[in-house]
């Protein structure tokens, strides 16, 4: 096995970083080591977008620019990306175009959540696909501005980010795509020793072997929940092992029956193809996290995490999902609802990775609804999350899986309820009225200062109520304040 230190690239340069401690974060390499403090640190969680930059890869043949907070992200992950900072825009003594658009329109005042939105603009200027308002907020919806207001600095991206992108960094994109495929060689990664290390290996085999060597080392996918316990819980996490290498953990296969999703494929990759599934799934993907969150955070660590709130788990346990994990040489699946056993704890042995999920396309007959309710419309933590896959036969309810987030301590099915409603016509109100009451029986939900228990339930009878009354109407326009993009708005 030949390993090597990271490299990726940075104002022009490949920056080589052999030795480097493994929890070092891409803010403080950037402020505390190269000094360069135009990132700036506000919340240190991923909340706020202060800590904004770009990243460089290629996709689809292409250079694409994504924006990411580097203050949970680490050092390691950039390999084989260009990095970009505020402080690399401003060309020729001439600020960059979305810097000048700031300043026309007036969008700055304390200027501390400045570079962040100045590099999450810089991204979308980089798309050059004419940006319109409803692209420019949700671009924007992981940045925030504590002065300024809001409307300035829309007028200044609408204006900017109207035309196709004329600068320095799209002019040699070629060129830097170019030295960005010479980085990406089928090396792993390790940068340590065998106490202390950042690891990323580049194949599944190179990965479950490290992983049996080290069966307490803590996985890293895009780091949006691991780059928390590190800035915001203290914890040493000495052996650190990235899958955004593995070639087996990235990719994602599209058939007539399912979608096979790479652990390792994070929300933005899987955006097109899981969002096709229905239009709910799309404003689901929109809705989690934000622009930043997306391009890092992963499918696989949204699921192998844990959490009773985690978006994807209702999801896929509604579209009867399969996990696949592997263990040194020996590989399993399960359906996913079983992965999760209590709070905290998930049907996972140390060293075991989860290599992907096995999502089936709805069948004929079935009918999906996806509900997050939250405290903001974006870039918030779900209090309760339904999402519910219903067949119908002849107008009756043929079978229903109803999983829930936020309503237990694992993510979870309604079985009393999924069987109540069995046989019901979908229009009888009364029958779909006694079925949900039956919720009680298969959730104690929690009081915490997300919500109260007795309006968890409250509203998630209420979501299962107008899912139904949706599916019944063929319509789900209706009920929605929120538009829905893309596929149809019927069915
Ligand atoms: C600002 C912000 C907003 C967020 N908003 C949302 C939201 O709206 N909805 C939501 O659901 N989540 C949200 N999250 C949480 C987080 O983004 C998701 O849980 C994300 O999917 C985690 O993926 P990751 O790749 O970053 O995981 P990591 O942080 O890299 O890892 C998470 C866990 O999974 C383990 N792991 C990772 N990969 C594997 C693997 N292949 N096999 C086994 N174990 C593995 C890690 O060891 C760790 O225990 C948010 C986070 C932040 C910071
Ligand atoms: S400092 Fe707030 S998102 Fe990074
Ligand atoms: S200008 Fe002060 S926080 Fe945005």
């Amino acid at each position: 096995m030949t390993t090597r230190p990271i490299r990726f690239l940075h104002r022009g340069a490949v920056v080589e970083a052999p030795g480097f401690p493994p929890m070092t974060t891409v803010l403080d390499w950037l402020r505390l080591e190269r000094r360069l403090t135009g990132t700036k640190e506000g919340c240190g969680e991923g909340d706020c977008g202060a800590c904004t930059v770009a990243l460089g890869r290629v996709k689809d043949g292409r250079l694409a620019y994504e924006p990411a907070n580097a203050c949970i992200m680490l050092l390691g992950q950039l390999d084989g990306a260009e990095l970009v900072t505020v402080e690399d825009l401003a060309s020729g003594g001439r600020l960059h175009p979305v810097q000048q658009a700031l300043v026309d329109h007036h969008g700055s005042q304390c200027g501390f959540c400045t570079p962040g939105f100045v590099m999450s603009l810089f991204t979308l200027y980089q798309e050059g696909a004419g940006a319109d308002r409803e692209a420019v907020l949700e671009r924007l919806a992981g940045n925030l501005c504590r002065c300024t207001g809001y409307r300035p600095i829309v007028d200044a991206a609408l204006a900017a980010c109207s035309t196709p992108p004329d600068d320095a960094h799209a002019r040699r994109s070629a060129a830097t795509a170019a030295t960005l495929a010479d980085l990406a060689d089928g090396d792993d990664v390790f940068v340590g020793n065998e106490e202390a290390f950042f690891a990323a290996p580049a194949s599944l085999d190179a990965l479950a072997s490290l992983m049996q060597r080290h069966p307490d080392a803590t996985l890293v996918g895009g780091s949006t929940d691991v780059g928390l316990w590190i800035t915001k819980q203290l914890r040493t996490l000495p052996k650190l092992v990235h899958t955004g290498r593995v070639a087996e953990l990235r990719t994602l296969t599209v058939t007539d029956e399912a979608l096979t999703i790479g652990a390792a494929v994070t929300y933005g990759e899987a955006a097109v193809a899981l969002g096709a599934l229905d239009p709910d799934v799309a404003l689901l993907l929109q809705r989690l996290g934000s622009a930043q969150v997306r391009t890092a955070g992963t499918i696989g660590g949204n699921v192998a995490n844990g959490s009773p709130i985690g978006d994807m788990p209702p999801l896929l346990i509604s579209l009867g999902a399969e996990v696949a994990l592997r263990h040194g040489e020996a590989v399993r699946t399960l359906p996913l609802e079983r992965f999760f056993i209590a709070y905290g704890r998930q049907d996972r042995a140390p060293g075991e990775v989860v290599t992907h999920l096995r999502v089936p396309r709805l069948a004929a007959g079935e009918h999906l609804r996806v509900f997050k309710i939250a405290k903001r419309h974006d870039q918030d933590i779900s209090s309760v999350m339904l999402a519910m896959a219903v067949r119908l036969d002849g107008g009756r309810i043929a079978g229903a899986r109803i999983a829930f987030g936020g309503m237990a301590g694992i993510p979870k099915r309604a079985e009393a309820v999924e069987q109540a409603l069995d046989g019901v016509a979908i229009d009888d109100g009364a029958a779909i009225g006694r079925a949900v009451a039956r919720l009680g029986e298969d959730f104690t939900p929690l009081d915490d200062h997300r919500a109260s228990a007795a309006y968890r339930l409250k509203v998630a009878a209420n979501l299962v109520i107008k899912g139904l009354a949706e599916i019944a109407a063929g319509d789900r326009s209706a009920t929605r304040l929120t538009p829905l993009r893309g596929a149809s708005h019927a069915a």
